[in-house]
């Protein structure tokens, strides 16, 4: 990891080759099982990971999206991953998040726990989906990220590069909840790189790749242009100095369910 530190991007390369490097991140287009084999046991403090869930949403799940994706259909989210990616993610990683894991629910290792996250798109009744959810090891009970309108977020970071695109404020809410200072953070599915915006923003190490050349370039340019602005002076909690104030600035909203 600190051999990336400081290091000027680089963005080179075809295939398993091209990697892109800057303080903070270390992205790569490449399979994530490719990835995963590198590292050893324990070796990330956090992963937050976002697979494909198995439903078709590369085309886009409402009608704006639709008319901006349809005609690249990639077909990345016709199956979830296999038992062979989770067995690896478990074992590369001390703690996880796992986005949509209600759809492979036989993957997590307590499926009947309280550790869950919900993020409510704040989209009743529109034709995508009201909110997605998230299974976390560090949970103590579910929690509610529901800061904004997903469109209002969206625009916010400049518009929509990725058809399942998650808000950059989504996983600056993360980090600060349940990251610590000098945490290494993994994500095996990059997508359009909020990730690595909210990772540089909070100054904690990034380890990432996306299979798609089209996306890996799409994000390496997005994230190029975000973290060239002044950071916003978030960084993650020290939550070993029982520091329950919220540094995040953004008017963000969140509840707890009692378990
Ligand atoms: C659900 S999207 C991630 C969206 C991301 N969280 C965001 O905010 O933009 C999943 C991504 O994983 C990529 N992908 C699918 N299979 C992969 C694999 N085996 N290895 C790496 N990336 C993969 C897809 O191309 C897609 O961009």
């Amino acid at each position: 990891m600190d051999a990336i530190a400081n290091t000027a991007e680089v963005v080179g390369g075809s295939g398993s080759a091209t990697r892109f490097t800057r303080e903070f991140l270390d992205i790569r287009c490449c399979d994530c099982m490719e990835l995963l084999e590198e590292y050893p046991d324990k070796h990330f403090d956090l992963a937050i990971v976002d697979p494909p869930y198995g439903i078709g949403a590369e085309r886009g799940k409402n009608e704006t999206d639709k008319a901006k994706f349809r005609d690249k259909p990639k077909g990345w989210d016709a199956k979830p991953p296999t038992a062979e990616y989770f067995i690896q993610l478990f074992r590369v990683s001390k703690n996880q998040i796992i986005w949509g894991a209600n759809h492979f629910i036989e993957n997590i290792p307590q499926p009947n726990s309280k550790h869950w996250i919900i993020w409510d798109k704040k989209n009743p009744g529109r034709d995508c989906s009201e909110g997605e959810m998230a299974w976390g090891s560090q949970m103590d009970s579910v929690r509610i990220y529901n800061q904004t309108r997903v469109m209002e977020l969206n625009r916010a970071d400049g518009g929509k590069i990725h058809p399942t695109q998650k808000p950059v404020g989504l996983y600056r809410w993360l980090l600060e909840k349940y990251a610590s200072p000098g945490d290494s953070i993994l994500d095996t599915h990059l997508g359009s790189g909020s990730i690595a915006i909210a990772c540089h923003y909070a100054q904690l190490h990034l380890t990432s790749c996306e299979l798609d050349p089209d996306y890996f370039a799409a994000a390496c340019s997005r994230i190029k242009s975000a973290t060239a602005q002044e950071t916003f002076g978030f960084y993650a909690r020290d939550r070993t100095a029982n520091d329950n104030s919220n540094p995040i600035q953004t008017n963000d909203l969140w509840t707890s369910i009692p378990a």
